[in-house]
């Protein structure tokens, strides 16, 4: 059966996601906000696509692993959709549903903008999958940190990590990574949070916790549950 607004359980908590180009800042702002919601007291999951289950974690290193050939790409978008299943199931819902919050370093939209945008399997086909994955699952808020490829790569590099499978993809590759995560922000601009991640990373994370204040403010008592219409399904 699918899940719908009606049929999840209260109390819920927030499904914040972080969105973005490969060395956008995502990592860097999970950690801020976990920060300030720990500060205020508020319970909370830390968590990743791929990788944020122990199943997560082996299919992570299959997906990233740099190896010759690699997964075609109906694989890999099987792989990622395979790895958000085991992610919603057993993390992201059973947390959300005992009133945690839960903030993820990616999520769908980055499985639509690099299999969908990227690697030119259709966009649609690559939404409905992950849709199907979680049972519709859809965050509350999602942050993208929008950063020219150039300045993300060049962050990459001064930080000296290693490139992954996806990383060492072309630059036209990630301009369409980038342009495709855009797209859906404009598409649902009452869901999404789009930051210029060339600003410092206090002004990001002032900016994304001004508008987590805000998504509470709008909900009775300023409490995280009783707003499950918000959450569901929405192509
Ligand atoms: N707003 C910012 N301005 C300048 N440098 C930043 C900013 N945010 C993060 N950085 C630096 O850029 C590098 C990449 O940041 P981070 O690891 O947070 O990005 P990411 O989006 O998680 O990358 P990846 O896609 O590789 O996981 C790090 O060295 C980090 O310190
Ligand atoms: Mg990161």
């Amino acid at each position: 059966m699918t899940s719908t607004p009606a049929n999840d359980p209260a109390p819920r908590g927030v499904f914040v996601v972080f969105e973005g180009g490969d060395g956008a800042g995502k990592s860097t702002q999970v950690a801020l906000l976990s920060q300030w919601l720990g500060e205020r007291g508020v319970e909370h999951v830390l968590t990743r696509e791929p990788g944020g289950t122990a199943l997560g974690t082996r299919l992570r290193e299959l997906l990233l692993h740099v190896e010759d050939g690699g997964p075609v790409p109906r694989a890999e978008a099987l792989l990622f959709a395979a790895d958000r299943a085991q992610h919603a199931a057993t993390l992201v819902r059973p947390a959300l549903a005992a009133g945690r919050w839960v903030v993820s370093d990616r999520y769908i939209d980055s499985s639509i903008a690099y299999q969908g945008g990227g690697r030119d399997l259709d966009t649609d086909e690559v939404a409905r999958l992950s849709a199907w994955a979680t049972d519709e699952l859809v965050p509350d808020l999602t942050v993208l940190l929008d950063v020219p490829v150039a300045v993300g790569a060049q962050r990459r590099r001064s930080a000296a990590a290693p490139e992954d499978r996806m990383e060492s993809e072309s630059v036209r590759f990630h301009e369409q990574v980038a342009q495709r995560f855009r797209q859906l922000a404009e598409a649902a601009p009452q869901r999404y949070l789009v930051l210029d991640a060339t600003a410092e990373p206090a002004a990001l994370s002032a900016a994304v916790r001004d508008r987590i204040d805000a998504l509470r403010g709008a909900l009775p008592d300023g409490l995280p549950d009783g707003h499950t219409e918000r959450s569901g399904v929405r192509p």
